[in-house]
């Protein structure tokens, strides 16, 4: 089968697309025929092995799985023993980091628990974008930012998988929204109907007047009492991922001076069944970035790390 092969840490250059046996599922694994994947933080960290610290999570000198990707859409095409939940022919998706990386590839086995079947009126484009993204934004607007019906809402880093996918939820609860990114990114995020868009390279949303009922930060760039500033009495800070030094801070704001900024620790595919339901009901739909076919993997690594993509970038695969 064909692989993307990440033999030791540097450029996307270096990537390889390459012909590897085919795996076979061990017990209670699944074999699927990856129909898409998409590019994630993890992807650009694990080919880059930048920052140096995620070494220690992928491999202290060289990737030790050196195939990229962590969510897919696909077909189940066989099952290892003790399979309890697919038979051959399901459709499936999700965020299969919990049990491994390796979705920019044909095939993959995978522990069965790292997939939940796909609606058949979900497409494969559709599915692989929403596993990861969707559960982040989900958890953290709604498990912990507690949103509520007509808040006003902040996304900073707002046009990226988390961000787009954060505000048709907020969207859903009638909310005001405003995001914050920049270059073109911020006239699609007009497209799709953000209230208000704030350009991160022109001005400091924390130093503004304006106050929010939540902000849902992407990025994280700042220290904890500068989100403060702009939190409105019983506000909340949820940050899903940025900068470690950072995440560290509002982790020790929020456990030891007891602040209201949080930093979301991801259950995996925990709310897929909510996503579901918006889905089906036309209430969010990703922004998709591509498809781009398996042999452009380098590039599109490169295009997310660069942040030049918009919404999800999507790898279709077969
Ligand atoms: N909590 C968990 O358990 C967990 C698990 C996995 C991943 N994560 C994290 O979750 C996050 C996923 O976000 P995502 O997929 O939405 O990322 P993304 O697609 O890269 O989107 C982030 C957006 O933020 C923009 N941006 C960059 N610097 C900014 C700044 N200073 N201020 C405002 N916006 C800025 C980027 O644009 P430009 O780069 O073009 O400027 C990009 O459009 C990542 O941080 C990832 O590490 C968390």
């Amino acid at each position: 089968m064909k692989a993307i092969v990440c033999e030791s840490y540097g450029p996307t250059s270096q990537l390889k697309i390459k012909v590897i046996e085919k795996p076979i599922p061990k017990e209670k694994e699944v074999m699927v025929k990856v129909h898409c994947s998409a590019v994630n933080d993890y992807d650009w960290s694990m080919v880059t092995g930048k920052p140096t610290l995620y070494r220690l999570l992928f491999g202290l000198f060289k990737p030790k799985n050196p195939i990229p990707g962590m969510e897919l859409s696909g077909v189940v095409e066989a099952c290892g023993v003790g399979v309890k939940n697919f038979t051959g022919g399901d459709e499936v998706y999700g965020d299969i980091s919990r049990y491994g990386f390796g979705s920019f590839a044909e095939y993959i086995c995978i522990n069965e628990k790292a997939l939940v079947k796909k609606p058949k009126n979900m497409s494969f484009e559709n599915a692989a974008a929403l596993s990861h993204a969707a559960n982040l934004a989900w958890q953290g607007m709604v498990d912990l930012g507690e949103i509520k019906d007509g808040m006003n809402v902040l996304i900073n880093g707002a046009g990226g998988g988390v961000g787009m996918i954060g505000f048709q939820i907020a969207k859903t609860y009638n909310c005001t929204v405003t995001g914050v990114d920049t270059g073109d990114k911020l006239l699609t995020m007009k497209e799709r109907g953000f209230d208000q868009v704030i350009d991160y390279k022109e001005e400091d949303f924390t130093k503004r007047d304006e106050k929010y009922d939540l902000i849902l930060d992407a990025k994280t760039t700042r220290a904890p009492k500068a989100y403060m500033k702009v939190l409105n009495t019983d506000g909340r800070y949820v940050t899903v991922g940025g900068v470690l030094g950072r995440l560290l801070q509002v982790f020790f704001a929020q456990k030891i001076l007891k602040k209201p900024v949080y930093v979301l620790p991801l259950d995996a595919n925990k709310d897929l069944d909510k996503i579901q339901e918006l889905y089906e009901s036309g209430k969010i739909k990703p922004v998709i970035d591509g498809p781009y076919p398996l042999e452009k993997t380098p590039w599109a690594i490169q295009h997310f790390g660069e942040g030049k993509h918009h919404g999800k970038v999507i790898v279709s695969i077969n």
